[in-house]
């Protein structure tokens, strides 16, 4: 299988000197769902956020769709960027003053790509937010944005997406309907996702978790289930105590 994503030797260290990556090596296969966890500072963020390139790595190489994104410059990075990767926040990050079906359509723009308006609304439609297309997003419960924001990242048909936290705002009820949409992503449209999650149930929806510990590789879990994540975070969390 060919990785749409792969890391290699990884580091990032921040301004004051954080290392928040410290040597991560990883590969994420065309039409898998992987979630990624680990404790607080263990360097989720910043692995997606250069993963993405939304940020740069100190050292190491990051290859997406087959482009090496550590050798490209910001400008073209950013251009490359915008039809190849959606990325899905923990606080929708959805534009305020656009609404759901402008700011679903706003990537294409941004992308110099046609905008097509009956296709976005189809695709909102099928998320079960038709009757809310021309509301601005403050109009929205935490789940519509959230699966607004996803549409929103589907719609350039990127190579991957990145989710940080997506359901970490939610309620249950609407972190399951996010969750098995994201899951119906890739199963049903083979497409690539890469979660970040804190929470096990999250987790077990993914088909493999990669953990992190103090910017390093901490493991994997194929087909996960909660038990088997709940446990694993627990012995990191072991693990962590020991080495302070
Ligand atoms: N912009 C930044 N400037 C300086 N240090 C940073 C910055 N962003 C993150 N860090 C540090 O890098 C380390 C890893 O942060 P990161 O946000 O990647 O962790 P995380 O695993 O996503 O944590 P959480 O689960 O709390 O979101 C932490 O020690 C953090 O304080
Ligand atoms: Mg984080």
């Amino acid at each position: 299988m060919t990785d749409v994503v792969r890391v290699e030797e990884l580091y990032k260290t921040y301004d004051g000197g954080v290392t928040a990556l410290d040597g991560v090596t990883a590969g994420f296969a065309a039409g898998s769902f992987t979630a990624v966890m680990g404790p607080s500072g263990s360097g989720k963020s910043t692995l997606l956020q250069c993963a993405a390139g939304l940020d740069r790595p100190t050292g190491g190489r990051v290859f997406l769709d087959g482009h090496e994104l550590t050798a490209t410059k910001d400008t073209a990075m950013t251009k490359f960027r915008r039809g190849r990767v959606g990325f899905v926040f923990q606080d929708y990050n959805l534009l305020p003053s656009l609404t759901v079906l402008q700011n679903v359509v706003l990537p294409l723009r941004l992308a110099g790509r046609r905008a097509d308006l009956a296709a976005a609304r189809a695709a909102l439609a099928q998320l079960d937010l038709a009757d809310r297309t021309d509301e601005l997003p403050e109009r929205l419960s935490g789940g519509q944005r959230q699966r607004a924001a996803v549409a929103r990242a589907l719609v350039t048909r990127p190579a991957v997406i990145f989710a940080d936290e997506p359901t970490g705002a939610l309620d249950l009820g609407s972190a399951r309907e996010v969750l098995t949409l994201l899951r119906e992503v890739v199963h049903q449209h083979g497409r690539t996702v890469v979660m970040v999650t804190h929470d096990p149930v999250a987790a077990a929806y993914a088909d493999s978790v990669l953990f992190l510990a103090d910017g390093r590789l901490a493991g994997s879990l194929s087909a996960p289930t909660a038990d088997a994540v709940a446990e694993r975070l627990a012995h990191l969390g072991d693990r962590a105590r020991a080495a302070a």
